[in-house]
């Protein structure tokens, strides 16, 4: 399967990463050469990549395109650009609909969109896709856990859930600043504190949805340490207010 990209930000950087890094991908790589750092770049370090100066000819030598532009410009560029109808396409694109692209690849109809994250490019994260795709599920697997997903609503929302990735990150700093506070060497408070969150979430992903409603509770010890952080956390209504604010970005994407 030829895959070219075309609009190498930073989310192209991590997936193209992650496929030849982690997923073994050996196949060329087309990628446009806008941004031209980041294409450079991903030539200097991988030899199956090709840089392409030209957008048609990208979609003109491969079967899976990619596209890594930001809305407006992935719907100006989709004007620009001519399709067969045996492509596969693969927008990464927040805000834009399968229909609006569709309108505009005409012959080609197998269209998808991905919601990849920067993990990836390390092959671990939610890879949510609609609509799913058995062919491309073996390539994505490589980089992620694909999530076939039932219908944009829904691709909406997986959308809005990424929303807590800066604030796990804010989690895990505030109790690295918080261990310097109180004298621990920088180097020790960071490697503990991320040493930490990243046994936990190893730990959380073997769990079934159930195991993960309970999960916080379980792990308590009554009348311990951690009960007693969680309950006053849950009195001053953060995980109320969590849910409220990804309410409200499911809104704003939702328009
Ligand atoms: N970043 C994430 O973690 C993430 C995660 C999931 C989804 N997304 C979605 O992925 C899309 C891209 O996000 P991003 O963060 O990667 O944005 P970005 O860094 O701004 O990347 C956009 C890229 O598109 C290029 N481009 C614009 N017009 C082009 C054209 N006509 N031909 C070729 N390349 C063109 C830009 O090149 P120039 O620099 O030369 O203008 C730039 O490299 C967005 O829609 C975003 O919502 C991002």
């Amino acid at each position: 399967m030829k895959l070219g990209f075309i609009g190498i930000g930073a989310i192209s950087e991590h997936v193209i990463t992650g496929l030849i890094q982690h997923g073994g991908h050996d196949e060329i790589v087309v990628v446009s050469e806008r941004s031209r750092h980041r294409s450079a770049r991903l030539a200097e370090r991988f030899s199956n990549v090709e840089v392409e100066s030209d957008n048609q000819t990208i979609v003109d030598r491969v079967d899976v395109v990619f596209l890594g532009t930001l809305p407006q410009q992935t719907l100006d560029l989709l004007d620009t650009l001519s399709f067969r109808d045996d492509q596969v396409i693969v927008s990464m694109a927040a805000i834009v609909s399968v229909d609006q692209i569709s309108e505009k690849v005409k012959p080609a109809s197998r269209i998808h969109r991905l919601i990849p994250m920067p993990p990836n490019e390390l092959g671990v994260g939610p890879i949510p896709i609609y609509p799913s795709c058995p062919d491309l599920t073996p390539l994505l697997s490589r980089i992620g856990t694909v999530i076939p997903v039932k219908d944009q609503q829904q691709f909406s929302t997986f959308s809005a859930s990424s929303a807590l990735m800066a604030t796990l990150f804010e989690l895990v700093a505030t109790n690295a600043r918080w261990l310097e506070s109180k004298g621990v060497a920088a180097e020790a408070a960071s490697q503990y504190s991320t040493a930490l969150f990243h046994s936990l979430a190893t730990q959380s992903r073997e769990l079934k949805a159930e195991e993960l409603r309970t999960l916080s509770t379980d792990c308590l010890t009554a009348g311990g340490l951690n009960e007693q952080v969680l309950n006053a956390t849950r009195d001053e209504g953060w995980y109320e207010e969590l849910a409220a604010e990804l309410d409200k970005i499911l809104e704003r994407i939702s328009g």
